[in-house]
This record gives C-alpha cells, sequence and structure tokens, in this order.
C-alpha cells in the first residue's frame, strides 16, 4: 500500500474524503495544515498573518521532506498549495479531489460552519482573488494529478468509493 496523496483547491473536501476513505479502508489519515498547526503549536491562520505566506511554505516543504522519508501506507490530505513541493511524485500516488471554483465556494457557503471555513482559510478572504489563483492552479493540479475524481454533487461517501475503487484499479 503506497500513500495517497490528496490534492486540490481549498474547500474542495479534501479533509471530509479522507474521513471517509479511512473508515472503508485500512488506511490511517494525515493531513498537512494539522501537522504545521501541531508543529507550531498555532492555527494556519496566525501562521499567516504573523509571519506571511513564505513562511508557512517553508514549513510545508520540511512537512514534505518529512513525509518522503518517514510515512508509508497512509492517507495524506494536503492544503491546496502544498501541491507546490518538488518531491510530491516521491510520497505517494497523487489524487486530485477537482470541482469547478463556482461549485467549491457553493460548498463551502452550504455548510453549517460556513463563516468558520472561509474565516480560517486566508486566501479565501477576496472571492476575485481566490478565482484568479485557482484559475492559475487548476492546469498544475491536472498535470500532476494520477488520479482525478469530480465531487461535484457527490457526497463524501461517495467520493471516498470512487477513490478507494480507482486506486485498486490503478495498482
Ligand atoms: C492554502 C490552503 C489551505 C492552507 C493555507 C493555504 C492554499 O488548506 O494550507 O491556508 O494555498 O491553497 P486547505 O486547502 O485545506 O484549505
Amino acid at each position: 500500500m503506497k500513500n495517497i496523496v490528496l490534492i486540490g483547491f481549498m474547500g474542495v473536501g479534501k479533509g471530509s474524503v479522507a474521513r471517509e476513505v479511512i473508515k472503508h479502508s485500512d488506511y490511517v489519515a494525515i493531513d498537512t495544515d494539522d501537522l504545521i498547526e501541531s508543529m507550531e503549536n498555532r492555527k494556519v491562520k496566525e501562521i499567516f498573518e504573523s509571519e506571511g505566506e513564505k513562511y508557512f511554505r517553508k514549513l510545508e516543504k520540511k512537512v514534505a521532506k518529512w513525509l518522503e522519508k518517514s510515512v508509508q501506507n497512509t492517507l495524506i490530505s494536503t492544503g491546496g498549495g502544498f501541491y507546490k513541493q518538488e518531491n510530491l511524485k516521491k510520497i505517494g500516488l497523487i489524487i486530485l479531489l477537482d470541482s469547478p471554483f463556482d461549485a467549491i465556494i457553493k460548498r463551502i457557503k452550504a455548510h453549517p460552519n460556513a463563516a468558520k471555513k472561509l474565516k480560517k482559510r486566508p486566501l479565501l478572504s477576496d472571492l476575485e482573488a481566490a478565482k484568479k489563483l485557482y484559475d492559475e492552479r487548476r492546469p498544475e493540479y491536472l498535470k500532476l494529478a494520477d488520479i482525478v475524481i469530480d465531487v461535484t454533487d457527490k457526497s463524501a461517501k461517495e467520493c471516498a468509493k470512487e477513490l478507494l475503487k480507482k486506486v485498486k484499479k490503478h495498482g
């Protein structure tokens, strides 16, 4: 069992899908933002505010190196910008959770904790800038992905089932 690396834009549902995958498989899940928050003992939002994005990206790099060297048989969900790590392909099988920008925003806004979900993501505070970032990143996500899952209008459970089926087929 190789690592699975979940990539995709903010709010696409990487965490929710990861939680469903572990319910239906032997995988254990970790999340790069959670690792960074525990390393720093503060929230991603606070790291962005006090140290800036560059510092956060350095922490992602450290995590990426550690994942490549030390982690196996694990489902790794990543922050939306983690895909830029140059050793990403060496960490595991890359799975993109894909959805149009408008559907992602609709999904976040429909969540009971919508305000919290938007607040904790500094790069979503300006929706116009976020759309620009999405347009820049989407072709790069697609280029890197070994497997693509269109998550639009699907539940996390449906996505998880599709993911496990595709991983099995991929071998
Ligand atoms: C970021 C996505 C966030 C988090 C940070 C930066 C990005 O994670 O890592 O706010 O650059 O897209 P989620 O994708 O889990 O929101």
